[in-house]
């Protein structure tokens, strides 16, 4: 008897423990089918759900299991388990969320760029593709400045022109200019007199000059706000210009016109601009090498470097991105004490990086012997058999102080054939 009791006991003992077994593993197959109704990746915040399902489960597990510490300790490591899942699973939800987030921001600018694209294209086989150069134009407004508009009707050539700004400082070198302009038969120019005198003297030369409204309010803030501020103005005026739809030929007036430049630009970029450089290798870029030898193995450091465009003349297209530069140069100098040479520069070339939106105009660099400096021909080709015989398309002094006698000087030796015009002049200035 004893034995058939202990034996009895045993089967029931053995029963209730395989009961129990099978009783959990159910409730954890409902608890998880709680918990995860929808898998485990398509949970957006899976955090809160689980912890409260999981709470309330074990409520009910303790209850009907006659709270056997056992099991509710079973329970209690299996939802520190899954806490432990569940802050992988935000982990992956966060990053999840970030994917998605560049995802969208990706098809947001590959949207804005079929807008303005047209239809979304393969790449073509290899060596046949080439990226966007030439942005559209804007759709010119006139409403900006009805007055400028009619001027720029009369004035402007195939929708483009060259504009200068000049006050009575520079009287003598705009007359030299004009000059020239009328010489080589060029038509579509325009004078922006910053003061009646000038506006006089061009009425009186039959120059087409445009005054500006001397109530606007930008004008006013650029002539009391000193010399950088007047600086800022000429980006300010050119834009008015762009807005109207008109390519603008930006010219100081210390350049000689030799031939027309509007046979010479390629007209494929926002800015296409002369240099400042004197070579290929200043005006066109290079790889400047800096070396570090403390650095061993890795001594040397390549860098990018060109030189400079030269912001007294260029051909700026009546593009967003144009626009977006002269706002940001005009911007600036405003602001800061700077050079606006050295501004439009750097808004021109710096890229984006953090905290920062590089512009993304296309640029690009003139031919520097046709679109010459005066360090160009007083360094180099003056004293070059061949380079002197080529006439440039412009000559600009801008490296050298005694502007005037050296504009006349190149009118002397490209115009009137005089082969020793240039001689008396040092390739520098002597300060
Ligand atoms: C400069 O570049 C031009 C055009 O690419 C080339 O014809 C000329 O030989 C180069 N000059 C020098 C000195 O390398």
């Amino acid at each position: 008897m004893a034995v058939v009791g202990r034996r009895e006991k045993a089967q029931s003992l053995c029963k209730s423990r395989v009961v129990v077994a099978i009783t959990i593993g159910i409730l954890l197959g409902c608890v998880f089918a709680l918990c995860f109704p929808s898998g485990f990746l398509s949970i957006s915040n899976p955090a809160p759900i689980l912890n409260r399902r999981f709470a309330k489960s074990i409520a009910q597990v303790g209850s009907s299991l006659c709270e056997s510490s056992e099991r509710i300790n079973l329970l209690k490591s299996e939802f520190v388990a899954t806490s432990e899942k569940n802050a992988e699973l935000k982990k992956l939800v966060r990053e999840l969320t970030e994917k998605i987030r560049l995802a969208e921001q990706r098809k947001d600018q590959a949207e804005k760029q079929v807008l303005v694209l047209g239809d979304q294209k393969k790449a073509g086989p290899f060596g046949t593709v080439k990226g966007l150069l030439t942005n559209p134009s804007v759709l010119p407004d006139e409403s900006v400045n009805p007055r400028l508009a009619k001027i720029l009707e009369k004035v402007a050539v195939n929708r483009e022109l060259i504009v200068a700004l000049a006050n009575s400082n520079v009287k003598e070198m705009l007359e030299v200019w004009f000059a020239n302009i009328n010489r080589v038969g060029i038509s579509n120019y325009l004078v922006v007199a910053l003061d009646d005198e000038i506006a006089r003297f061009c009425e009186l030369k039959n120059v087409p000059v445009y005054k500006r409204d001397p109530n606007k309010v930008i004008d006013s803030v650029a002539r009391t706000g000193g010399n950088h501020a007047v600086s800022g103005l000429k980006f300010r005026v050119l834009r008015e210009f762009l807005q109207l739809g008109y390519s603008v030929l930006l010219s100081d007036v210390d350049i000689v016109y030799l031939q027309n430049p509007f046979n010479y630009l390629y007209r494929d970029s926002d800015v296409e601009s002369m240099t400042d450089g004197h070579n290929n290798m200043t005006a066109y870029g290079y790889n400047d090498v800096f070396d570090e030898p403390g650095m061993g193995w890795a001594r040397y450091a390549h860098t990018m470097r060109i030189w400079v465009y030269n912001s007294g003349f260029f051909y700026i297209r009546p593009t967003i991105p144009s626009i977006e530069l002269l706002d940001r140069v005009a911007n600036r100098l405003s602001k800061e004490r700077a050079w606006d040479q050295a501004v439009f520069n750097e808004e021109l070339f710096f890229p984006s990086h953090p905290g920062y939106d590089g512009l993304h105009a296309s640029r690009r660099t003139m031919d520097f012997y046709l679109f010459m400096n005066s360090k160009v021909l007083f360094k180099t080709v003056r004293k070059d058999a061949k380079l002197s015989k080529l006439k440039p398309v412009i000559v600009h002094v801008n490296y050298h102080p005694d502007k005037y006698p050296r504009m006349l000087a190149i009118m002397d030796f490209y115009v009137n054939g005089k082969q020793d015009a240039l001689k008396p002049f040092p390739d520098g200035s002597e300060w």
